[in-house]
């Protein structure tokens, strides 16, 4: 029997499942694409639970988040982080007023790094109108309120979000 070479897809999905960041990803994906060009029958990729997202679940967690998001912004991005009316359209002084953080504004495009970034230091320095928290916040704050705010974002919306910031992080 000759040996048996590693399909390239199950050798790119192995070195990706051995990663630090296993369990975030859509594996579905990688195997859906795979399947499509390996034009292998379906028996040789692995078998792999689908979409395990690290969505924060944890109620006290939450309830910290909550808490620090309606102290500090529910005043600009609405009470249930639904943004300011007219969030896409620039105010009279030309700046851009508090967009939604639910899901349904721009939020999800940012990584991780990007989002405490925008809260740290909030965007004066980019001729925007969002305060900068830092020496006001912890970072564990900042973590929470936004563990919050996502605990808001459809399922599709957060799969689509966790997919760039892993290749953000990369
Ligand atoms: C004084 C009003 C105000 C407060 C209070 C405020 N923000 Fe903002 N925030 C804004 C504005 C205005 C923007 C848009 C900035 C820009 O376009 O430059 C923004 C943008 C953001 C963004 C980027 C969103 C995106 O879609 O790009 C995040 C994240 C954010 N704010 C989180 C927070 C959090 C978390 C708090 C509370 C700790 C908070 N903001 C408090 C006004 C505010």
């Amino acid at each position: 029997m000759s040996p048996q070479t590693a399909h390239p897809c199950t050798a790119a999905l192995a070195s990706f499942l051995s990663a630090k960041h296993a369990v975030l990803f859509p594996v579905a994906l990688l195997l859906a694409a795979c399947g499509e060009n390996g034009g292998k029958p379906a028996g040789n990729t692995p078998t792999i639970a689908t979409t395990v997202t690290a969505r924060v679940t944890d109620a006290a967690l939450l309830a910290r988040g909550a808490q620090i998001y309606k102290a500090n912004c529910a005043l600009c991005h609405g009470a249930n982080a639904e943004g300011a009316p007219n969030w896409h359209k620039p105010g009279p002084d030309g700046k851009y007023p508090a967009p939604p953080l639910n899901g349904t504004g721009h939020d999800w495009h940012h990584p991780m790094s990007a989002l405490k970034w925008t809260i740290r230091e909030g965007t004066g320095k980019l001729g925007g109108n969002m305060p900068a928290w830092k020496g006001k916040l912890s970072d564990s704050d900042i973590e929470a309120v936004i563990a919050w705010f996502q605990s808001r974002w459809p399922e599709e919306i957060y799969q689509n979000w966790a997919l760039m910031d892993e290749k953000a992080r990369r």
